[in-house]
């Protein structure tokens, strides 16, 4: 199958590009580097370094490529910053999105799926916990409210023109080569600054939660979209609360570490707490997350010293 990575230089994209040629696939990647890293991109790719926003050059990348496949992953992902640069959120999220949906029509492809997000869609403190997917959208920052109206006009185009869909609502995802920067990504974060000896700041007193899923267990579900999960919004994660704290102390034990952190203002945009039904996933996909929270951060852990070792800001 042709498939178009949009975003397949990031953290997921870049694992998402790895399993799908592993698997047999032609893929191609489109991505402006914003956050991504040319190395992660696997060798056997096409890579055309473009951005989402600009119809005309992904038009001529569409035209050569043509894809059955897009999964769309090119985003603004920056929860806090969106609340001050709300237009970069629509401008990337909503537009780029747009851009592709256009190109999949004109070019005949068959299927996006998309990464949404599971945490800023359903206000700062949703309850009943845990979170199903039919619950009314309460977006907390620009980034929530433009992917949700990605989401929407996803399915918007199946009803128009037949383009099958799977949104995956993601967990906070950790794991080898994520980007050490914004929220949601305290993993790489933590990980980055223990091991520069640094103390990492919690926002808030450390009772935030979130809910988290390892790489590995999200590259699956991925694969499992190729053929099944169409026209279906689909919540994927551990499916319970980790706090900000146990977060933090699960970092610590696999890198050893019994640094003391700093607790610092609470950010804007960020929710008080969230975990979700992935009941969903597991009926339609027969998707449930294997990784455990002890197994992920080992992984991760050996990749952070790994690339602390060999002198590099990443390694693929
Ligand atoms: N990591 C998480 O915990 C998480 C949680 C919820 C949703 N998501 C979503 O998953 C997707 C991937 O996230 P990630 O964690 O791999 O982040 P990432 O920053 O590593 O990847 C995003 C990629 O998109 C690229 N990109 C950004 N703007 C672009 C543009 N205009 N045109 C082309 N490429 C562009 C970046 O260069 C980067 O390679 C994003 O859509 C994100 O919103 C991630």
């Amino acid at each position: 199958m042709k498939i178009i990575v949009t975003g397949g230089a990031g953290f997921i994209g870049s694992h998402l590009v790895d399993a799908y040629i592993k698997a047999g696939h032609k893929v191609s990647v489109i991505d402006n580097l914003d956050t991504g890293k040319k190395i992660f991109v696997n060798p056997k790719a096409k890579f055309y370094k473009i951005s989402v926003t600009d119809l005309k050059k992904m038009d001529v990348i569409f035209k050569k490529e043509r894809p059955d496949l897009v999964v769309h992953l090119a985003a603004f992902d920056y929860i806090t910053r969106s609340v001050k640069e709300p237009e970069n959120a629509v401008k990337v999220n909503v537009l780029g999105t747009l851009n592709v949906l256009k190109l999949m029509v004109k070019y005949g492809s068959k299927k996006i799926i998309f990464a949404s997000t599971g945490g800023p869609l359903y206000g700062f403190s949703p309850k009943p916990l845990p979170l199903k997917e039919d619950r009314p959208i309460e977006s907390v920052s620009p980034y929530g409210a433009s992917k949700a109206f990605a989401e929407e006009t996803i399915r918007l185009y199946y009803r128009l023109y037949g383009i099958k869909y799977t949104v995956f609502r993601y967990p906070n995802v950790y794991g080898p080569r994520q980007y050490p920067k914004g929220v949601g990504k305290a993993v790489a974060i933590f990980s980055k600054l223990i091991l520069r000896n640094k103390r990492p700041t919690i926002f808030g007193d450390g009772s935030k939660f979130r809910d988290y899923a390892y790489i590995d267990d999200v590259v699956r579900a991925h694969l499992l979209a190729i053929k099944k999960g169409d026209n279906e919004t689909i919540n994927i994660g551990w499916g319970k609360p980790t706090s900000d704290l146990e977060l933090l102390n699960a970092v610590k034990k696999a890198l050893g570490s019994n640094i003391v952190p700093i607790f610092g203002k609470r950010q804007p945009g960020e929710v008080d707490g969230f975990y979700l039904d992935v009941t969903k996933a597991k009926k339609l996909l027969g998707w449930k997350a294997k990784i455990t929270m002890k197994q992920g951060m080992k992984k991760t852990a050996e990749y952070y010293k790994l690339c602390k070792k060999l002198k590099k800001k990443f390694i693929r």
